[in-house]
């Protein structure tokens, strides 16, 4: 079985790669290296011993998807290529529409052609705004998006949703809550290129010295400690739901859409994750209060029952692993 991952360079991507490696599956990588390095690949080639096929390429290149598809024939998609930074999408909205909906569009035509009918896709539970209950359930109603991000995210579930209608493609949808952590081996991880717009990654950089300090963005929510909380998830974990997505989409031909969150089921404030990291590798992260910043709620964690019902899957790595990996990653890449 050869699966093509779309955004494959990526945070996300690599670990998936590593865990499609490691099951035997071939795995063809296509990625424009928009916020990624050709590193990555060299060091997912050294934690699996294995290579996977990779192509330098922009998903909207129609003709280069073309391409792959004629010359690599995968059996199936995992799409994660898109552009991601929420506070850039706000300010530059058209290139996450174009860029966002266009991967999409080209990716769903190319398949089609070539009868490639199986679709795992990267969405977010931001596509849930403000939620209606917590923790969040998947038959919930998709909220208003407040970024221009979060919209793209929605549109292409309405896409997928829409062309899964027509029978030939069945999708599987997985909305991540707060992926973060890193491989053990900490040779791939979170690398973001300038400063951090995610919680984690600006820990990791206070922690190795890069960053002065952190901003906690607000203290007077209505939670236990006025901090926001969100569901951490180990991006291993994560990858490891993306296998199982894969292989119920296998296993259910009948089924066209299915959707499902990908979270721990348990939400963490931002001064206990602080604290966990601090435990976890035994330092200290200088921080301030600051106000809050625009657009966060309050509180953001999973149901994470229907992924474990049908696909036998829930998440193994606690808060700790998740601090002592990310930590062991951004140790390596600051020396590196
Ligand atoms: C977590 C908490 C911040 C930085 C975002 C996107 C979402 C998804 C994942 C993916 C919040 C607080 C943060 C800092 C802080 N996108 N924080 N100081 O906002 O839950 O989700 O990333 O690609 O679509 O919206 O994650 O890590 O940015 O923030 O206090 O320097 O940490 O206010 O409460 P968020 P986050």
């Amino acid at each position: 079985m050869d699966v093509l991952l779309t955004g494959g360079a990526g945070y996300i991507g690599s670990h998936i790669a590593v865990e499609l490696l490691d099951r035997g599956y071939g795995v063809i990588i296509a990625d424009d290296y928009s916020n990624s390095t050709p590193e990555v690949i060299r060091s997912i080639v050294k934690i699996t011993g294995k290579e996977p096929i990779v192509w330098e390429l922009d998903m909207t290149d129609a003709a280069g998807v073309e391409k792959l598809f004629c010359e690599n024939k995968p059996d199936m998609v995992i799409h994660l290529a898109g552009l991601k930074a929420v506070g850039e999408s706000v300010l530059e909205p058209l290139k996450y529409y174009r860029n966002n909906l266009d991967c999409t569009l080209t990716l769903l035509e190319t398949m089609e052609r070539h009868g490639v009918g199986q679709l795992i896709f990267s969405s977010s539970a931001t596509v849930y705004g403000e939620p209606e209950h917590l923790p969040y359930t998947e038959d919930m109603k998709n909220g208003e998006c407040t970024n221009p991000y979060g919209a793209t995210k929605q549109m292409i579930e309405r896409i997928i949703i829409d062309t899964a209608a027509l029978g030939w493609l069945s999708a599987v949808i997985l909305r991540y809550f707060n992926p973060v952590g890193a491989h053990t081996s900490g040779l791939i991880g979170e690398s973001p290129r300038g400063i951090p717009n995610n919680l984690m990654p600006y820990i990791t950089q206070v922690a190795t010295g890069k960053l002065p300090e952190l901003c906690v963005f607000g203290n007077d929510y209505p939670t236990a400690d006025g901090t926001c909380i969100r569901d951490y998830i180990h991006v291993v974990d994560l990858a490891i739901g993306h296998v199982c997505a894969m292989d119920y989409c296998a296993s259910h031909p009948g089924v066209n859409i299915e959707i499902f969150n990908l979270g721990t089921g348990c939400g963490h404030s931002v001064l206990e994750l602080i604290s966990a990291y601090e435990n976890a590798n035994g330092i200290k992260i200088p921080c301030k209060i600051s106000p809050r910043r625009p657009g966060d709620l309050p509180e953001s964690y999973a149901d994470a029952g229907k992924a474990e019902k049908l696909m036998g899957w829930k998440t193994g790595l606690t808060l700790e692993a998740m601090c002592r990996d990310a930590h062991r990653a951004a140790l390596r890449d600051s020396k590196s």
